[in-house]
């Protein structure tokens, strides 16, 4: 009898656990704190490039969901400026993205890719125009 409860408690925490969080939820918590998700206001104090950016670049290179995705998928864990397919400035500016590795798992990372494809940019997204332009050559 005890052993029953003690699973049926164990199931019901299991459950509470696995409540997963959606591709938004998880794109809020684990890469907006360096890619920030709207238009930013303020340049000078971004620490990474916009995910509106971003996201034009990897479906400029990558328009096909599954390859954007799995694109998406492999740089967060093993960013290298080989595979960057956005503006070797932002590389410059910005630095290599650090490995999310243990940040993020496989599974959340296609929740995030998949979400990230569908809402990202945000439509009549054409560019960050010559603020982001200004930016990357401040430094030159
Ligand atoms: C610690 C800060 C940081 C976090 C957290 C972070 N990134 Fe980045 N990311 C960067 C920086 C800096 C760059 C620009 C340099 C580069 O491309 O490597 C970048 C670039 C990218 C790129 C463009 C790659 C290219 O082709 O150059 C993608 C795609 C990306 N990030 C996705 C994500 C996703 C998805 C997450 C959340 C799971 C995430 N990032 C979390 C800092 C971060």
């Amino acid at each position: 009898m005890k052993l029953k409860i003690t699973l049926l408690l164990t199931i019901a925490l299991l459950s509470v656990v696995n409540a997963e969080p959606t591709g938004e939820t998880l794109v809020k918590n684990k890469c907006s704190a360096c890619h920030v998700m709207t238009r930013p206001q303020d340049m000078s104090k971004l620490v990474a490039p916009p995910m509106m950016g971003v996201m034009r670049h990897v479906k400029m290179t990558y328009p096909n969901k599954a390859q954007a995705v799995a694109f998406i998928k492999d740089y967060v864990l093993n960013p290298s400026r080989e595979k960057a397919i956005c503006m070797p400035q932002k590389i410059e500016r910005f630095g290599l993205m650090p490995s999310q590795k243990g940040n993020v798992t496989p599974k959340e990372l296609e929740d995030i890719a998949s979400w990230l494809y569908d809402n990202f940019p945000p439509e009549g997204f054409k560019g960050m125009g010559r603020g982001m332009y200004r930016m990357m050559h401040q430094n030159n």
